[in-house]
């Protein structure tokens, strides 16, 4: 093989002003078209397509050796740029125009045929894909992906320095913090039987840089979480992670606003109106039935226990007793067969109702299983909690416990969204979500856990409240009915530090075992601080428009956390285990 190679330029760079000159490309067979006297072949290259002609009366050797050549060759080629004649012009093409008369080829690799057609991805199987990875990130709509993600980074970095923050780097290999999540663990051969946590995100050690006095911190950090793993969740994953001290939440959503309207400007060209839409938490859930609401579109749940207060109707009735609650989604201008209300209703089904309620109204007359129970003017009754209810209405209506219920409702509604195609697709809608309560009750372990996590400040007023009135200092940022990320104002007081620990049931030798530091920190001079980290990957799904974190990942894991590249995990040596003092209970499992 020739040596002396050198690309000179990129495939998709060439135009005119490239006529008659000599150039060198390299890349790979994208297309083949062997006519015998001529062959042309699309080079593809990161930057584009170049077709390249091979003519025997150019140069026979290389002529030649094209008839070789297959999908996937890697190749690099010399010749001269041509215009094309008219009626060979791509007008799809950039470089459409011109071709390369080639008059040397080196062909750098052979290729295999490939498992699967690099044109016809979408209808590969997704495992095979995933096998296949560095195939399927060759196709140029997954490589903008990428570009794209590269230029997201390179400007929230801009931004930050910009604003005089420190990228600082945290460690992977640490103690397992309470996130939520499960760990994923790391045995010591040094010292058999203790184990690192993979970081969950660097939340402990951010605050421990604000106690070093570096006061405005960010970093694009990997982050690992055992959970269960759908579209949007990937085990390991990337967050752009930021800390401040002495700030409050308003300074930070500022700045946070500030932010998204610099990268929305700068990668999609688009303004964002600031500032952003803000919601309580009660109020996202009344209306949503979500802490993350898609706000794109109307289609609000509505409180309609009240007008159904003196039914008879029995379920009904034996819901209300037990303090239950009826929610209604009232859907206007879109014509439903019964057919297509009772796929409605199984929908709902699916989605874990035990059932859907319907009521048409057709001249002011309710429609439905449950009519003759309703009484006359039940109209105008609707219509004191409906203002917009009219011929064709229909409410959907679900009924039981307020949490549950609400949060079907608010599935509903996006299905309903899906179905009658009520989102527009083009729009960013930004809603911080504000006066989180501080704790949830675990049934599980009949116990209060952290709703944020525990180091976030309770709001003013919470030595006088129970635990389930508290209210937190956090906040979280959806965008399109995704959570993109979520932070706090911290605690920096070692006694309300304590108490929370307490009101978390964590008992003190536990509390001493895990956060010792952080106490003995908060006792060092730790400023007030506060901060929010954002999911990097559903930032890059969203402005790629794409539907999973796995389009916007080079190498994903799947729904069972296997890298199907690597085939990991795997095994390891009995060796190794011996070096680690490890000992498999069940060899098989
Ligand atoms: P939180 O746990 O809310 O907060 O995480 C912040 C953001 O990280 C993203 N995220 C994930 N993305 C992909 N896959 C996952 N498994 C996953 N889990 C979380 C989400 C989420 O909003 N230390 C705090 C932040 C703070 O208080 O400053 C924290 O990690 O977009």
């Amino acid at each position: 093989m020739k040596t002396n190679f050198k690309r000179k330029t990129d495939c998709g760079l060439i135009t005119k002003k490239l006529l008659k000159k000599t150039i060198s490309l390299a890349g790979w067979v994208n297309k083949r078209r062997d006519f015998g006297n001529l062959i042309f072949i699309d080079l593809r290259d990161r930057s584009g397509i170049m077709q390249l002609v091979f003519n025997p009366d150019i140069n026979k050797d290389a002529h030649r050796k094209a008839h070789e050549l297959r999908l996937q060759y890697v190749i690099g080629v010399t010749g001269m740029v041509v215009e094309r004649s008219p009626d060979t012009i791509n007008p799809d093409l950039p470089t459409g125009n011109v071709e390369l008369q080639v008059h040397e080829l080196i062909i750098f690799n052979a290729a295999k045929t490939l498992p699967f057609q690099l044109d016809q991805i979408d209808e590969v199987d997704e495992e095979l894909r995933l096998k296949y990875r560095y195939l399927e990130l060759r196709t140029p709509h997954v490589q903008e992906r990428f570009a794209l993600r590269s230029k997201l980074n390179l400007v929230i970095r801009e931004f930050f320095i910009k604003q005089g923050f420190y990228e600082i780097e945290t460690p992977c290999m640490t103690k397992s913090t309470p996130e939520g999540a499960r760990d994923y663990i790391v045995p010591s051969r040094i010292k058999h039987g203790s184990f690192y946590a993979l970081a969950q995100s660097p939340q402990l050690y951010k605050e421990l840089l604000m106690a070093a006095g570096f006061e405005k911190y960010f970093q694009i950090a990997r982050c690992f979480r055992d959970e269960d793993l759908r579209a949007d969740r990937q085990p390991e994953f990337t967050q752009l992670d930021i800390e401040m001290s002495f700030i409050d939440e308003h300074d930070i959503q500022k700045l946070i606003e500030e932010l998204f309207a610099h990268v929305w400007k700068q990668i999609l060209n688009k303004d964002l109106v600031l500032p952003f839409a803000r919601l309580t938490y009660e109020e996202a859930f009344a209306l949503y039935g979500s802490d993350k609401p898609d706000i794109r579109f109307d289609l609000k749940i509505t409180d309609c226990t009240a007008l159904f207060a003196d039914t008879k109707i029995t379920f009904l009735r034996s819901i209300l007793d037990k303090e239950g609650k009826l929610g209604a989604i009232h859907l206007r201008g879109h014509e439903l067969s019964r057919k297509e209300l009772s796929t409605l209703e199984e929908e709902s089904k699916i989605l874990g109702a035990k059932g859907l309620l319907w009521i048409r109204f057709k001249q002011e007359q309710p429609e439905s299983v449950i009519a003759k129970f309703l009484p006359e003017d039940f109209f105008s009754k609707a219509q004191k909690i409906f203002p917009t209810i009219a011929d064709g209405s229909i409410l959907l209506l679900i009924a039981g416990a307020y949490t549950e219920t609400w949060q079907l409702l608010g599935k509903l509604r996006l299905r309903l969204a899906q179905k009658f195609d009520l989102i527009p697709h083009d729009r960013y809608s930004f809603v911080w979500i504000i006066d989180f309560p501080l704790f949830e009750w675990d049934q599980e372990t009949k116990r209060w856990t952290a709703v944020h996590h525990p180091f976030t400040q309770p709001k003013t007023g919470w030595e006088n409240q129970e635990p389930g009135q508290m209210k937190a200092r956090s906040y979280d940022l959806a965008l399109n009915g995704f959570e993109l990320g979520g932070g706090s104002i911290r605690i920096h007081n070692a006694q309300i530090q304590k108490k929370v620990f307490e009101l978390l049931g964590i008992p003190q030798k536990e509390v001493q075992e895990k956060f010792g530091f952080l106490l003995e920190a908060q006792e060092l001079g730790f400023p007030p601080l506060g901060g929010i980290a954002f999911g990097l990957d559903r930032i890059a799904m969203i402005m790629t428009g794409t539907k999973s974190l796995r389009d916007v990942i080079a190498f994903p894991k799947t729904n069972r956390a296997v890298d199907l590249v690597m085939d990991a995990p795997s095994p390891i040596s009995e060796k190794q285990l011996k070096e680690y003092g490890l000992f498999l209970k069940d060899k098989k499992k």
